[in-house]
């Protein structure tokens, strides 16, 4: 088996959105993708049980001898961070909704940010709104069912779309003029999001933020460097199904059409 070099996971295939901008900002580097299928979504489930699962997962990243991990979901890191350092000893990148970005780049004073319910309602989410937005005013949309809906029936479903009527139409009534993107999931119906609100409204993903947070960690380490580029995926629940719903998501990239395994951790 070959070593994952830098290991990336999520609780399903929102954290493609991450991979794509760590593999654009690292081309050299491999990359090991863990998608915990098996437990999607994360965003309804407890806060204990995130903190083990998450703790499990990257021992088990680790023992398969990752050099950094990378947590490409919100919801794991709201609940898990501060556990999942304490448990490894590689250096671990998380991702958390772009609160500050989305603050000081509005003119209305009134930005809105979209994650899962368990992001939304957790202690490290509310620390990052006293922070950095304390002189904002922000509508919190929490949007559950959204991201299972966008890997279950895509993007472009007619389930989605429902849940996105719902979810954006309070950012749009309440005149927010930045929307922070607070799950790894959301990238994916950007363009859909984009179409609820009036024009001019920005989106923010903190994708790339991520990819140089990781690069200057791994430079910071000297740990850059030793892989070619390579890319395994694998899950924790149905390979076929998880390749197919890879494939709808990258369309025609070459990545698209790799095999998946399945993986316990
Ligand atoms: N993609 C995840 C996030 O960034 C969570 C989606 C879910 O499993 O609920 O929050």
């Amino acid at each position: 088996m070959k070593r994952p070099g830098i290991a990336v996971f999520d609780s399903g295939l929102g954290g493609l959105t991450v991979l794509r901008a760590l593999r654009g900002q690292l081309p050299k580097e491999d990359f090991f993708y863990f998608a915990d299928t098996r437990f999607l979504p994360y965003g309804d489930r407890p806060e204990v049980f995130l903190k083990e699962r998450g703790v499990l997962i990257a021992r088990a990243l680790v023992a398969r001898g990752a050099k950094a991990l990378v947590i490409a979901c919100n919801t794991a890191t709201a609940a898990a961070a501060e556990e999942i350092r304490a448990a490894v000893d590689v250096p671990v990148v998380a991702m958390e909704p772009g609160v500050k970005p989305a603050a000081a780049l509005s003119q209305s004073g009134r930005i809105g940010v979209m994650a899962t319910t368990r992001t939304v309602s957790s202690p490290r989410f509310q620390r990052l709104l006293d922070n950095h937005a304390s002189h904002v005013e922000v509508i919190a949309q929490a949007c559950p069912g959204l991201a299972e809906a966008i890997e279950t029936h895509g993007p472009e479903s007619a389930e989605v779309a429902t849940l996105l009527d719902c979810f954006v139409s309070p950012l749009a009534a309440a005149g927010v003029d930045v929307v922070a993107l607070g799950c790894s999931h959301y990238p994916w119906v950007a363009a859909a999001i984009a179409q609820r609100l009036p024009p001019g409204v920005q989106l923010l993903d903190t994708g790339e933020a991520i990819a140089r947070q990781l690069e200057r960690i791994l430079t910071a380490g000297h740990l850059l460097g030793g892989g070619s580029g390579q890319l395994q995926l694998a899950t924790s629940g149905a390979p076929l199904t998880v390749k197919a719903t890879v494939e709808r998501l990258w369309g025609q990239q070459g990545s698209a059409h790799l095999p998946v395994e399945h993986w316990e951790p």
